[in-house]
């Protein structure tokens, strides 16, 4: 069997443990894995390269991807869709796992199955926004992060009282990680995309804590509508002592933690036992805790939500 390997989107801490984990998986089963160079639009040019362990081993403890990524849509344009097809044929592939997040699992899988080709998804995304599963690679090293800079920041809040820490998280559109990270970090308030909130009450509340507790933590999610201005608004309109980190995308390019390298073997594994099924389409997924091969496209799951009672709760809202 010879499968091909995409990265699509933006990379998550576990990739590289993910790819290395695939190259061990056949070579014990005398099967072969190849990559994309630069995700799909790198597939439809045919740039492919043989994965061994040996190439991956040095880099599967790290962030980032060993194999190039891309956000290009290439595959809207049926002659790319021809020249796909080409590789497939010429690389004499017979299976295809796309690494991805929301908007990749969402495009790409879909149409590989159109064009009849056999393909498995890999969620992969610090956003964990992925549709039918709990968790994504890169998401708990993307909270880690968070932590470590967290508690750095909130040991000189407490030293010099009276301010306010405000940190903004990636996660695109979405406000899973923002959310998660301010739950587990105890923060005194957080703002994601897909909850409204006022200005004033926000002020209010953040002078408030930071009086009583010498120092407030506010987590902003880079999707909230103007995330720049909420901090500006804070500093200006409502005369705060507020101090900004914005992690950007130095939360996404760590090394993997112990729970995303497990995460990446365990779906690897549940990924390279499906190809071996026969699987014609699938998605591995997160759910109740397992990981389990889903036989179907993330198109056909159910948006995910964040959890309203624990914005609320975290707001002090509830
Ligand atoms: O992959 C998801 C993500 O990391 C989001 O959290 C973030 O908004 C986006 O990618 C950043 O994308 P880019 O690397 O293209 O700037």
């Amino acid at each position: 069997m010879r499968t091909l390997l995409i990265v699509s989107g933006g990379d998550a801490p576990g990739i590289n443990a993910a790819l290395y984990r695939f190259a061990e998986l056949a070579q014990r089963h005398g099967d072969e894995i190849v990559g994309a160079v630069g995700g799909v639009a790198g597939a439809v040019d045919g740039h492919l390269i043989d994965l061994r362990p040996d190439m991956l081993a040095p880099v599967k403890a790290l962030g980032g991807s060993f194999l190039a990524s891309s956000r290009e849509p290439v595959l809207g344009n049926p002659l790319n869709r021809v020249r796909l097809i080409e590789t497939i044929s010429r690389q004499r592939i017979d299976r295809i796992i796309v690494f991805g997040g929301d908007g990749s699992l969402q495009h790409i899988p879909p149409i590989l199955q159109e064009m009849g080709l056999a393909c498995v998804g890999l969620p992969t995304t610090i956003d964990n926004d992925v549709p039918g599963t709990e968790e994504t690679i890169g998401f708990d090293s993307a909270c880690n992060t968070a932590h470590q800079v967290i508690d750095g920041l909130m040991a000189t809040a407490r030293a010099l009282p009276g301010r306010v820490f405000s940190v903004e998280t990636l996660g695109g559109h979405t406000g899973f990680l923002a959310l998660e990270i301010a739950y587990t970090c105890g923060a005194d308030a957080v703002i994601i995309p897909e909850f409204d909130y006022d200005a004033q009450w926000l002020a209010d509340r953040l002078k408030q804590v930071a009086h009583e507790r010498r120092a407030a933590l506010l987590i902003l999610s880079e999707g909230a509508a103007g995330s720049r201005t909420i901090v500006e608004d804070m500093q200006d309109k409502f005369d705060l002592r507020i101090r900004d980190t914005r992690l950007g995308h130095g939360q996404r390019g760590v090394s993997p933690t112990f729970r995303d390298r497990a995460l990446a073997v365990r779906m690897v594994d549940t990924a390279f036992a499906a190809l071996h099924d026969n699987i014609e389409v699938g998605t591995v997924v997160v759910q109740n805790g397992q990981v389990n091969l889903c036989e179907m496209l993330i198109t056909n799951f159910v948006p995910r939500k964040p959890d309203a009672q624990l914005y609320a709760a975290i707001n002090g809202l509830d």
